[in-house]
């Protein structure tokens, strides 16, 4: 992933221009910033820096640029190293191609092997310069229009390119399933390219909405725009006035980066099915295969996550897995270590103290490390022997919303290819298991807007509450947890995550009239019985209940989530409702929602 802000003016580029852009897509990735721009004879010049943008204006120049074109991207790693060689923008092997890009192709080390046989030089470890030689490949013989495209063409993933090639004035993009917009000014003095509309305004006036499968010729003049497949122009273009406040211009349009978030989960859940390789994720599942026994270990959403995760390893590869807390791991279950064991450490930011000291004091007892993680270049993708990005995308928000529901997608596709050795699993189940990811993904991008307003009138009635409960059973059990803590950080309210039987064990003693008791509908048959009994005697009490469920089938106020088949995605289509009440009560009540009082996104210390 990342973000890519270019600008082509008649004259030289203003100070400050780019910098600016890229300060606006900084939520896109922040460990790399570079840019590409044409010096006095017409060659390409690249300054790049592998770190934040704040950090980067201090070591080189982003500022001063010579030229009336620049090329800009901020980085976010998720396949090769936050180094220096792995920040964008990247070259063929002439230097007469720069690319930024924002997405995955897939299958790359397989192209970049035939490239190489073909004499081609590379000189990171990322799958976008595979896009830089293939380009490069159909220019001997194309002009850079058709040439973008072609190579769109040939090399499959999600994403979008946009390119600087030597002896034109002008910038080449592509939109291969990522956007990409191009900003138009009135007064013709300048033309944009960006990952998104927001970042332009106070530069353009419009943005033309690159379609997908469309490649552009961006010119001072002219945007030609054509069809990677027909290769024939495109003439119906959709426009859009670029309009949002400048203040909100990070959050893309929305009020908080948190909301921003959820609804960033249907691209990045996609996103994961295409960043894990598959590669690795045979090594970790024959590693986890291999083992004499199994821990995860997390904390917070993470923990939440390993809990699921502990489901997906029983249904998807037979195999039981020991879930702790690794608050808790170094007290009382490392004696159990030993060579042969394996830990799955789960960590979205890669850098919580807990689980970096866990992790250092399983391997001194021989264990094997297998890491998941959303921060490639982090402390525990350097302290694992092997470790799966995770991919959703930078996330700012302290409340972890995305980055849970990737996790999850993640941590199923591990038991999954976990199942192909233990036999459990076909390799053709392994494949539903993609399938079905990502129509969810599909499925659930139509239906966010209305998820979010079910879950905004169920939080007009539990913004007065203080306390509730949350309660499930089976794999939606952890989604309780989780909904509670996200409750506790997002809505400042005390939320408890119940098991369903558990609920009449004590509990319901506290249940008055309006007392307000969230029901995740368990997806196991077996349970449904027991749900429709507790649910009753919660009502009896005249409690406030409401009931997140895949249908219209339940008891109390219904928030209906996205359908599902498989278990496996039961958690994944639950918890997203329940994200959604708590950014609304937290909205309702005014607060701090991104940086909730006394939390940080990660505990390092
Ligand atoms: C902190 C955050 C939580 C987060 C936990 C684990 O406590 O406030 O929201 O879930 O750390 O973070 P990690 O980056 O390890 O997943």
């Amino acid at each position: 992933m990342g973000g890519i802000f270019g600008v082509l003016c008649r004259d030289r580029v203003g100070k400050g221009v780019v910098v600016e852009g890229l300060k606006r897509l900084i939520y896109r990735g922040y460990d790399g910033v570079g840019i590409a721009f044409f010096d006095g004879e017409g060659k390409i010049v690249i300054r790049k820096y592998p770190g934040h943008l704040d950090v980067a204006l201090k070591h080189i120049d982003l500022v001063n640029i010579p030229s009336n074109i620049v090329l800009g991207h901020t980085r976010y790693a998720s396949r090769g190293w936050p180094v220096y060689e792995n920040t964008h923008p990247l070259t063929d092997c002439s230097g007469g191609i720069a690319v930024v890009g924002d997405g995955v192709i897939e299958e790359y080390e397989e192209k970049r092997r035939i490239l190489e046989k073909k004499g081609h030089v590379f000189k990171s470890r990322t799958d976008i310069e595979v896009f830089a030689h293939v380009f490069e490949d159909y220019l001997r013989e194309n002009d850079p229009l058709k040439s973008i495209a072609l190579a769109a063409r040939e090399l499959n993933g999600v994403y979008a390119i946009a390119s600087l090639v030597k002896g034109y004035n002008k910038i080449y993009i592509v939109n291969h399933g990522q956007s990409i917009v191009v900003g138009i000014r009135r007064d013709g003095s300048c033309v944009y390219v960006s990952s998104d509309i927001p970042s332009l305004y106070g530069f353009a006036d419009e943005a033309i909405v690159l379609d997908e499968n469309s490649a552009a010729e961006v010119g001072l003049d002219n945007v030609e725009i054509i069809d990677i497949y027909s290769l024939s122009r495109v003439t119906e273009v959709t426009k859009k006035r670029v309009k949002y406040p400048v203040e909100v211009i990070d959050k893309a349009g929305y009020p908080h980066y948190m909301l921003k978030e959820i609804y960033e989960i249907p691209e990045a859940l996609l996103r994961t099915t295409y960043t894990l390789m598959e590669k690795y994720l045979r090594l970790a599942s024959m590693i986890v295969y291999g083992a004499k026994n199994v821990y995860i270990i997390a904390n917070g959403t993470s923990l939440h996550a390993g809990l699921v995760a502990s489901y997906y390893f029983a249904d998807l590869a037979g195999l039981t897995v020991n879930v702790v807390s690794a608050a808790e791991f170094p007290y009382y279950v490392l004696e159990n270590i030993s060579t042969g064991t394996v830990v799955i450490a789960v960590s979205q930011s890669g850098e919580t103290s807990d689980v970096i000291r866990s992790v250092k004091l399983a391997k001194q007892r021989g264990a094997v490390i297998v890491g998941v993680t959303n921060v490639v270049g982090s402390r525990l993708t350097l302290e694992s022997n092997v470790y799966l990005p995770v991919g959703a995308g930078p996330e700012i928000a302290v409340p972890a919303t995305k980055t849970f529901t990737s996790t999850l997608a993640a941590l199923a596709i591990l038991a999954g290819y976990t199942g192909l050795y233990t036999g459990v699993l076909s390799e053709k189940e392994l494949e539903s298991i993609y399938s079905e990811l990502r129509s969810f993904a599909k499925e659930l991008g139509k239906n966010i807007e209305r998820i979010d307003y079910e879950a905004n009138s169920i939080a007009e009635k539990l913004v007065k509450w203080n306390n509730m409960y949350v309660v499930s059973s089976g794999i939606n059990y952890p989604i309780a947890l989780e909904a509670a803590l996200k409750l506790k950080e997002a809505a400042m309210m005390h939320a408890e995550g119940i098991q369903l039987g558990e609920l009449r064990h004590g509990p319901m003693v506290l249940v008055e009239e309006g007392y307000p008791i969230i029901f995740i509908k368990p997806f196991e048959e077996t349970a449904l019985e027991l749900y429709s009994r507790v649910a009753n005697e919660a009502l009896a009490k005249r409690a406030l209940v409401i009931t997140v469920s895949p249908n219209n089938e339940g008891f109390g106020s219904i928030v209906r989530t996205v359908g599902y088949v498989s278990r496996f995605i039961a958690p994944i289509a639950s918890i997203i409702p329940l994200q959604l009440i708590a950014y609304r009560i937290g909205y309702k009540r005014k607060l701090p929602i991104d940086t909730p009082p006394s939390l940080a996104k990660a505990i390092t210390t």
